[in-house]
């Protein structure tokens, strides 16, 4: 399921174990430590002087190397940010202006929708929201006239729908609109939105890119020198850059991203095949199983499976009863990372999905143990 060759003839795993990495130096570190800095040593130098740095706020070594290893998985230049959210702020703040329009995911991560609610509308921008299944249909009868900025989530979080990234960049091009996609859930190894025509990839980096649900970090990956710019800007007067050590953290998780997404797709087909056979279980949703309504457009888009599924439950009792019927199962929010965790939506109230819906995030156990525990929880709550 891994080792997708790219443009440089290495595969996934070569590709981030060697991304952002600095020629070896004997005696030094394979990959160097944090720096921890506010402030650098001006010297008698003019701030700046030959590239050196002088405000950790604006850039720092720390910072650069993950960046670089980021715009190389991506294809493009990287900005990284304190969080998804502060991300996605950057992204919409640094496009969209009063009296212009936002589109945004109807069933996209709910805190998107509650950003453009409380603050882009109090500055004036005008939104609009479209299911994912919907957006390159809607975009072509012409229903959203005048947008700026169209923001997709793909596949869509939770309910795993995915639109095609390179229709929905030809049509918002020919409105004028530049294209954003959350590309959260696929990473930069499952999925190449700059490459397919977006104009910009954001991403929480909390999920599956650093992986071990330890950190907050997001980032905004562009190709256009401007926009580039503009978001930079938008960071360093806001300060919404990433503290050395998490950003240490996240780049220097990468390395194992190729090893945990494969195990973690190696234990959504399994845990998928499980639930979908289950009487007590209906709507289970993953992208790569061949009769999931997404998965002609995921197997054509996207470079490899991830590990989140998602399934109905009879009712919130009947997940309970499954939680506690699991030695392996994990209730906790968030996805991607090393353990498989089971997040009840409706408990937070942004998603519009019942009670008993799940989303599931497979972690790295082994996939046997995995079945073999879920099974057995499967018949607690059938018990119940
Ligand atoms: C698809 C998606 N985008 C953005 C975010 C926001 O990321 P963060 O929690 O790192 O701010 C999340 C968080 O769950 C997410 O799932």
């Amino acid at each position: 399921m891994s080792g997708e060759m790219s443009s440089d003839g290495y595969g996934d795993g070569t590709r981030v174990v060697r991304s952002g990495s600095t020629p070896p130096i004997p005696g030094m570190p394979l990959h160097h430590g944090p720096v921890f800095a506010a402030t650098f040593h001006l010297g008698d130098a003019e701030p700046g002087a030959d590239g050196a740095d002088v405000y950790a706020r604006y850039d720092n070594p720390t910072l650069r190397d993950f960046e670089f290893s980021l715009g190389g998985l991506d294809g493009g230049r990287s900005l990284a940010f304190a969080s998804g959210m502060a991300a996605m702020t950057a992204a919409f703040y640094s496009v969209v202006s009063t009296g212009q329009r936002l589109l945004i995911p109807a069933d996209g991560y709910f805190t998107g929708r509650l950003l453009a609610d409380a603050h882009l509308r109090r500055f004036g921008v005008q939104m609009a929201s479209v299911a994912t299944a919907d957006v390159e249909q809607r975009l072509r009868a012409g229903d959203f006239p005048g947008a700026r900025l169209i923001l997709v989530e793909t596949p869509s979080n939770p309910g795993l729908d995915v639109c095609d990234i390179a229709a929905v960049a030809e049509l918002a091009h020919r409105q004028g609109a530049l294209l954003a996609v959350d590309n959260t859930t696929a990473t930069p190894l499952g999925q190449r939105p700059l490459a397919l025509g977006a104009d910009m990839v954001l991403a929480s980096d909390t999920k599956a890119l650093s992986g071990h649900s330890d950190l907050l970090m997001g980032h905004v990956s562009v190709r256009d020198d401007e926009l580039l710019a503009r978001i930079k800007g938008w960071r360093n007067h806001t300060g919404a850059v990433p503290g050395p050590f998490e950003t240490w953290l996240a780049h220097r998780s990468i390395g194992t991203l190729d090893l945990r997404l494969a195990r973690q797709a190696e234990n959504a087909a399994a845990l998928a095949d499980l639930l979908a056979g289950a009487p007590q279980v209906t709507n289970v949703r993953w992208p790569w199983r061949t009769d999931d309504p997404s998965y002609p457009l995921a197997s054509r888009q996207m470079l490899r499976p991830m590990g989140v599924v998602s399934a109905s439950f009879p009712s919130a009792d009947a997940v309970r009863r499954l939680l506690a019927g699991s030695e392996l199962l994990t209730a906790a929010t968030s996805f991607g990372g090393l353990h498989t965790t089971v997040d009840r939506r409706a408990q937070f109230g942004g998603d519009s999905v019942a009670e008993g819906f799940v989303r599931i995030s497979c972690g790295c156990e082994d996939t046997i143990d995995l079945v073999r525990d879920v099974t057995s929880a499967l018949r607690a709550v059938v018990g119940g």
